[in-house]
């Protein structure tokens, strides 16, 4: 710590997790002995599920093995179909060498382009399809996307991480359900949920179900970190011991979520709310710590919740929130009436780059679909939705689940949760 400011907020170390780690890493292995392999990961908000898998993915690409992760959007039914395929097969070109890229995709290349622009014929021989175009169904689709990762598999055991199910859509459900009944090759298939996002009638309940009755998954809850995984986390954020005064007030207020913990650590250093606080005034707390900022990072940061996690900048990149958590809580704090001026501005931004950039530059904006609903379409059906002076109306026709952060476009209220015990 340097003036009083924490030097990071996250531990360099990953903490605890051991038999967790093992677990993966024994159904990499089984893969990488030609039997695939697919763990469903378990676990509430900030548990540290994507935490564990980042180490999975650096230890197998660490063994130079292909490791492809891609994550499902909190915008609702149907809106993006695809997403965490098209995000993890994205990466394909960097990754593989372009002979090697042109063998897995063989005579595919163009169609699967439709779903993954950037996996298009470089040379541009008339095969850069639109992105969005139709005319691939399910079916194709499925076989297409299984031919290929089986082709993967023939260069050396493949990793694919899909994170955050419980905002996928039903088409990406299929997929899913579909890679798992036929996957025959060296692929270990990485599956995690927030398990506190399943109320009753959730659809990925029957999903679960039906991976469960497959027989051909396996299951790995995370739970909460003990007392002593959380000094440990504690000191490698603070790059020194914790007292144990200071472990025992965080586990108070954290109950051992880790995500809790850090942001509960941050507060205190920053001297916003009470480390003390109780797990349900933990966004009140998070929240705190935004308003700390300057006014116009603050505001910035409410535009950027309006776009979700994770935001494209023109020319400069993507940016995330560092956990979903964040984004949810300053969406939600924002007043109704400041909402639709907020999606209308950033539906426009991208509407106006859609048709100043409708080729290979579209394909940049992650957030729009890329199969299933062009991407214009999108646009066009979230605009009147959000101009201003209307509310926003949610994307799916489904009944708003209490508690979901399933409408993105809608003006209820969405929350993180607090620990389960304290609900
Ligand atoms: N075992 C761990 N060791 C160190 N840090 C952790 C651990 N588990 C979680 N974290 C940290 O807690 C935060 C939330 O974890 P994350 O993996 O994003 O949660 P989830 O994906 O379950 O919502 C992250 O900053 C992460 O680095
Ligand atoms: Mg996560």
């Amino acid at each position: 710590m340097i003036g009083g400011v924490a030097l990071r907020v996250s531990s360099p170390v990953l903490v605890g997790r051991a038999a967790e780690a093992a677990q993966l890493w024994a159904a990499f292995e089984r893969a990488q002995a030609g039997s695939p392999a697919t763990v469903v990961v378990a676990g509430e908000a900030g548990v540290g599920k994507t935490r564990l898998v980042k180490e999975l993915i650096a230890g197998v690409r660490a063994q130079g093995a292909l490791a492809l992760a891609g994550g499902c959007l909190n915008l609702g039914e149907g809106v993006v179909a695809y997403a965490p395929l098209v995000e993890a097969l994205r990466s394909l070109g960097d990754a593989v060498d372009p002979a090697e890229l042109e063998r897995v995709l063989g005579g595919v290349r163009a169609e699967l382009a439709r779903l993954v622009p950037e996996l298009g014929d470089p040379a541009g021989a008339g095969v850069q399809a639109a992105p969005g175009a139709g005319g691939l169904v399910p079916g194709r689709l499925f076989e297409l996307l299984l031919g290929v990762l089986h082709r993967l598999a023939e260069r050396g055991p493949l990793l694919l991480v899909v994170e955050d199910l419980h905002w996928a859509d039903q088409s990406t459900r299929d997929l899913l359900g579909f890679l798992v009944r036929n996957l025959r090759a060296s692929v270990a298939l990485l599956l995690t949920y927030r398990s506190d996002e399943l109320r009753r009638r959730h659809p990925l309940r029957p999903f679960l179900g039906e991976l469960e009755r497959s027989g051909r998954t396996e299951r790995l809850e995370l739970a909460r970190l003990g007392r002593h995984e959380l000094g440990e986390l504690l000191a490698g954020i603070r790059g020194e011991p914790a007292p144990a005064a200071l472990v025992g007030e965080i586990l108070a207020g954290s109950e051992g979520n880790p995500f809790f913990a850090e942001e509960l650590l941050a507060a205190r250093v920053a001297g916003v709310g009470r480390s003390a606080e109780l797990p349900e005034a933990l966004r009140d707390l998070l929240l705190a710590r935004v308003e700390a900022l300057p006014q116009a990072t603050h505001r910035l940061l409410q535009v950027a919740a309006i776009a979700g996690r994770r935001v494209v900048e023109a020319g400069s990149g993507a940016y995330a929130f560092r956990h979903a958590l964040v984004q949810e809580a300053i969406y939600d704090d924002l007043l109704p009436v400041q909402r639709p001026p907020l999606h209308a501005a950033y539906a426009r931004a991208l509407a106006a780059r859609i048709e100043g950039d409708a080729g290979a530059g579209a394909a940049e904006l992650g957030r729009l679909p890329t199969t299933g609903t062009p991407r214009t379409t999108w646009a066009e059906r979230c605009w009147p939705a959000c101009r201003p002076g209307r509310l926003p109306r949610r994307p799916s026709h489904r009944p708003r689940r209490r508690g979901t952060t399933n409408g993105r476009w809608s003006c209820g209220s969405v929350r993180p949760k607090p620990p389960r015990a304290a609900q």
